[in-house]
């Protein structure tokens, strides 16, 4: 007697989420690369005028190191982040609202059955990006099923350390990741070292008054890198003056800090 066919469960579709680096197409890790190399559609998602650079730093690490290419690449504009009159905590809650349509439906239409898909995640997935949570969401909502990855990446906050030739921390200090709006809110008490990243207004102007060293980089990784190192009250200008010329010559800047009080005797 013929055995009775097995019917076929579908196979799970496949998601990575995988960090590439903040810059340089060499902050990639092998694990990444190994990921690349096993993916069917790409995801991009871009916004703004930070778009054609970003864009251009993904194709070509994917041209150094995916060695057969046989992926297909679905594009989609990030939606802009609103700002209304409702407040910065509703406009964000919109905005994701948006991504996570976007999402659910690019996994939907544009990733078969048994397929692997992947996000290519700025740094590193686990600072200041949404897409775990965007897809946690998707899975909570039972939207769309899939398993998924996550590969880490070099963020920029350590390419800042490493481009300093610093560690975050001295002896037994705490470390700190904050962003410009928080920072704008108060310096938190007890920071012996604070990091702050997305600050676009410039919020370590406030601190003018105040004894601390600063590390700062903008566009780390990449050719266009600038780093300053020294005491806040002395670099404040220069800084500010070279985001103004940085955002007038590329459109965009993205930069990142390290604020630590100096040593007591
Ligand atoms: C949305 S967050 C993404 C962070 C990213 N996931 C990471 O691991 O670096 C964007 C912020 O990261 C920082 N950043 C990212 N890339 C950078 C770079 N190449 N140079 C300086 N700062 C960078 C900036 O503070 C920027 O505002």
């Amino acid at each position: 007697m013929l055995a009775p066919v097995q019917a076929m469960e579908p196979r799970m579709k496949q998601v990575l989420v995988i960090g590439i680096g903040a810059g340089n197409p060499e902050y990639i890790t092998v694990q990444a690369i190994n990921a690349l190399n096993r993916v069917d559609v790409f995801f991009l998602l871009d916004k703004g005028e930070e778009k054609s650079d970003l864009a251009r730093l993904r194709r070509e690490i994917l041209q150094r190191y995916v060695t057969a290419p046989k992926y297909r690449m679905v594009e989609v504009d990030d939606p802009p982040r609103g700002k209304t009159a409702s407040g910065y905590r509703e406009d964000v809650a919109a905005w994701r609202a948006k991504r996570l349509a976007i999402f659910a439906a690019m996994l939907a239409d544009e990733l078969k059955d048994g397929e692997c898909g992947a996000f290519l995640v700025w740094g590193d997935p686990s600072l200041y990006d949404g897409t775990i949570s965007i897809l946690d969401d998707i899975l909570a909502a039972g939207h769309v099923a899939f398993d998924f990855e996550v590969i880490p990446g070099i963020s920029s906050v350590m390419a800042l350390a490493a481009r300093h030739r610093i560690a975050l921390n001295r002896v037994g200090e705490t470390v700190q990741i904050t962003t410009g709006r928080r920072l704008a809110e108060g310096m938190p008490g007890g920071a012996d070292n604070l990091v702050v990243m997305l600050d676009s207004a410039g919020a370590f102007r406030a601190l003018q008054g105040e004894d601390f060293d600063i590390y700062w980089g903008a566009y780390l990784g990449t050719g266009a890198e600038v780093l300053r190192a020294g005491k806040l009250a002395a670099l404040i200008d220069e800084i500010e003056r070279l985001r103004a010329a940085g955002r007038a010559e590329h459109g965009w800047i993205m930069d990142t800090y390290l604020l630590r009080r100096p040593r007591s005797a």
